[in-house]
């Protein structure tokens, strides 16, 4: 079981005062599927933390060492879906042991100031080399309805690579409109929009050294 934030089963959503903290620091338990408990902290800031580095920074080294193990040698195309996975990929490369070469793409799914998916995917930026007979890994930020990386498996696939895999750092299952599935998950996250390590709300946030909650009623 994975908990984001670092959560302890705990019922439905709770808050309590965190002692001996520096200024004001809640914790809240999200509890959304039975067996899986995300809790987030309220930081200094006002952002609530979903996952924090710390746990983005270890989990991005056990999804590259089973990367690394699944490859068995062999060379990586690394494909990130521009711009949210651009931090991640970052770290996941640099946790991946073989012989490794990066390309972009850049799709548009999300109307600029939505929480909600278009429905549509254009791709803006295709990818600079081919990856005929090539061991390709998509990377994505989070996979939500699956529209996007439904769309660019399929037009990947086109291409013929040796190999096609998808590693996504964040899942949220409960939202899913295509039937895909990504072959390695840092975290599965229930139905919230979260901001930060790439991800975005109207282009803001991105920076964000942790995985914070979409504060509600936010200006875009
Ligand atoms: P999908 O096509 O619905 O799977 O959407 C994938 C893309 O939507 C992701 O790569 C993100 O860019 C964006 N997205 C989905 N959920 C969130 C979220 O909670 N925060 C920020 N971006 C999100
Ligand atoms: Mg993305």
């Amino acid at each position: 079981m994975i908990r984001p934030g670092g959560g302890t089963a705990g019922a439905g959503f709770s808050s309590r005062a965190a002692s001996a903290s520096p200024p004001i620091c809640t914790v809240r338990t999200i509890d959304f599927s039975g067996d899986t408990v995300c809790m987030a902290t309220t930081t200094f800031q006002g952002l609530e933390v979903l996952i924090s580095r710390q746990q983005i920074a270890e989990r991005v080294i056990e999804m590259g060492e089973q990367i690394t193990r699944d490859l068995k040698g062999e060379k990586l195309v690394m494909i990130g879906v521009l711009k949210g996975a651009a931090p991640f990929l970052a770290d996941l490369a640099r946790a991946i042991d073989a012989d490794a070469t990066f390309d972009f793409v850049a799709v548009k799914s999300y109307p600029k100031g939505s929480q909600t998916s278009s429905g549509a995917v254009q791709v803006i930026k295709d990818l600079d080399e081919p990856i005929e007979g090539k061991n390709v890994l998509i990377v994505e930020d989070i996979l939500d309805t699956g529209l996007t990386l439904a769309y660019l498996r399929k037009i990947f696939l086109q291409q013929h690579p040796k190999s096609l895999r998808i590693a996504t750092l964040l899942d949220k299952p409960s939202r899913r409109v295509e039937k895909i599935e990504a072959d390695y998950v840092g975290f599965p996250i229930p139905n919230l929009f979260v901001i930060g390590y790439g991800m975005d709300f109207a282009e803001r946030y991105r920076n964000l050294p942790d995985i914070c909650l979409m504060p509600p009623d936010q200006p875009a």
